[in-house]
């Protein structure tokens, strides 16, 4: 039953595909290979072996719900690495309309440059595949609509972008602690990714390949250090506060790389939600230290700020886990009244200093003790804990959150579940991303409310 939406929802036919590509001048399309998977796992392509694309295929390697069949680049050299990762001989496509065309292709996986998203995954959504694209999802305001549109009339197939934080238990352990009041009134987040350099230029003789090469470089092709890495952590704070942001102001500029890139290298933002929440995020191409979690990671991290408590998390990355500590806030002092009595410490009185918070690593429920284990796994978890308390050990999740995210993926698509970044998630979030922009670029305040205008501006 999981495949009927092919079958009714076929907005682009085979013969279609055909012609699409005759019309674009490409050589007759490959007769179609028909490959076995096991039963339970879902069979799909890989459009865009780049960085990242080879990224997921060397995760999707060990993901055991999913079998890669068909690769596409324009890269044939991406391609054959790819190719050597996945190990499963994926057929090859230069044009990933070839690719769509294929029916026994039940989802497909994009990784191609920003500006070239809303294309691929519309073509994807329209020959009736699944479609996991990674973020930024959209990149003019105008795909906003037309996107929200095409998946609102398929609701049999699955729409995933990736943000990864998501599917972090730690990050989901923190949203409950905001949620169930645990962290007191959740007012403020900051969130930094800071790179030296903010990626190199690759000099090519042919300035058409050196663009493509560096295609985050231009803004015709991207949205620069918002879309690249303020993607993941606005979509943090939507999440936690529960809403996207109301306005947003900032300070940017393009002042320290001059390699012929033309997006901003530094951006200063604060985004204003509408429960008065602010977020300030700060993202640099000059310097990675990281002052959260005793200098010990570096880069990127979000700290969520509340009356009662704060949390700073990151996500890590294949050699790192993710990591979150919880610092409580110091209990007010208690004061002394005239008469001996101890009272508790009232508004309006100095405070002076509270004491240093400790910070204490975060647990999931498996690393509680829960009282239903046995003697040598209870002892296991004390002690555990204890190593965790000194900063001997870190709790980790099960899997890389990118593992999580894929196999999620491919078992909503069997299953027919939402994902949790779903389409509102990504639009959302690639809304964020344009504003954000804008409000460096025209250097003012921008509004939430101004995106309904910019979606019916004419398209450039
Ligand atoms: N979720 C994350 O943490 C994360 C991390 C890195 C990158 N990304 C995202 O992944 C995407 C790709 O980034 P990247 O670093 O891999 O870029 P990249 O330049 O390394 O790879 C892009 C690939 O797309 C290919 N491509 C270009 N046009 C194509 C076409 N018409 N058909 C098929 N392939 C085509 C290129 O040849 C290249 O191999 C971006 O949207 C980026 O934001 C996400």
């Amino acid at each position: 039953m999981e495949h009927d939406h092919r079958t009714e929802n076929k907005g682009v036919s085979r013969r279609g595909l055909v012609q699409m590509a005759g019309a674009a001048g490409i050589a007759g399309l490959a007769a179609p290979v028909i490959v076995k998977a096991a039963p339970d796992q879902l069979r799909f392509g890989f459009i865009g072996t780049g960085s990242r694309g080879d990224y997921l295929l060397k995760h999707l390697k060990s993901i055991d719900n999913g079998r890669c069949l068909a690769l596409s680049d324009i890269s044939q050299d991406h391609m054959d690495r790819s190719a050597q990762t996945i190990g499963t001989s994926p057929a090859k496509y230069r044009d990933y309309r070839e690719l769509l065309g294929r029916n026994d292709v039940d989802a497909v996986m994009i990784a191609v440059p920003l500006f070239m998203h809303f294309q691929v995954t519309k073509d994807a959504l329209l020959a009736g595949k699944h479609v996991f694209c990674e973020k930024s999802l959209v990149f003019k305001p105008q795909e906003i609509a037309e996107l929200r549109a095409l998946v609102a009339q398929r609701p049999k197939q699955v729409l995933q972008v990736g943000l990864q934080r998501r599917y972090s238990e730690f990050y989901q352990t923190v949203k409950n602690m905001v949620d169930k009041g645990i962290l007191g009134n959740v007012t403020n987040m900051y969130a930094q990714w800071h790179r030296n350099p903010g990626w190199k230029m690759k000099p090519l003789p042919n300035m058409n390949d050196q663009m493509m090469a560096n295609w985050r470089l231009y803004k015709q092709y991207s949205g620069g250090l918002a879309a690249e890495l303020a993607s993941h952590q606005v979509d943090v704070a939507e999440w936690m506060f529960g809403s996207p942001p109301e306005s947003i102001i900032g300070a940017g500029g393009h002042d320290y790389m001059f390699d012929g890139r033309d997006i901003t290298d530094n951006l200063q933002m604060v985004y204003k939600y509408p429960k008065k929440q602010k977020l300030v995020a700060t993202y640099l191409c000059t310097t990675t230290h990281l002052s959260m979690f005793g200098g010990t990671r570096s880069e990127f991290a979000e700290k969520i700020m509340g009356t009662e408590g704060s949390v700073e998390i990151t996500v890590g990355d294949d050699t790192q886990p993710v990591l979150a500590m919880w610092y409580r806030e110091p209990s007010p002092p208690p004061t002394v009244t005239k008469a001996g009595e101890k009272k508790a410490y009232a508004a309006g009185a100095t405070m002076v200093s509270g004491s240093a918070q400790k910070g204490v690593p975060i647990l999931l429920d498996r690393h509680k003790v829960s009282g239903s284990e046995g003697f040598a796994d209870k002892e296991m978890k004390y002690a555990r804990q204890w190593l965790y308390s000194k900063g001997v050990m870190i709790p980790e999740e099960s899997q890389n959150p990118v593992d999580t995210e894929l196999r999620s993926f491919l078992e909503d698509c069997k299953k027919g579940g939402r994902p949790r970044a779903n389409i509102d998630v990504g639009l959302n979030d690639s809304a964020t991303v344009m504003l954000t922009n804008k409000a460096v670029e025209e250097d003012r305040k921008v509004l939430w409310s101004e995106l309904e205008g910019m979606q019916k501006a004419p398209k450039a």
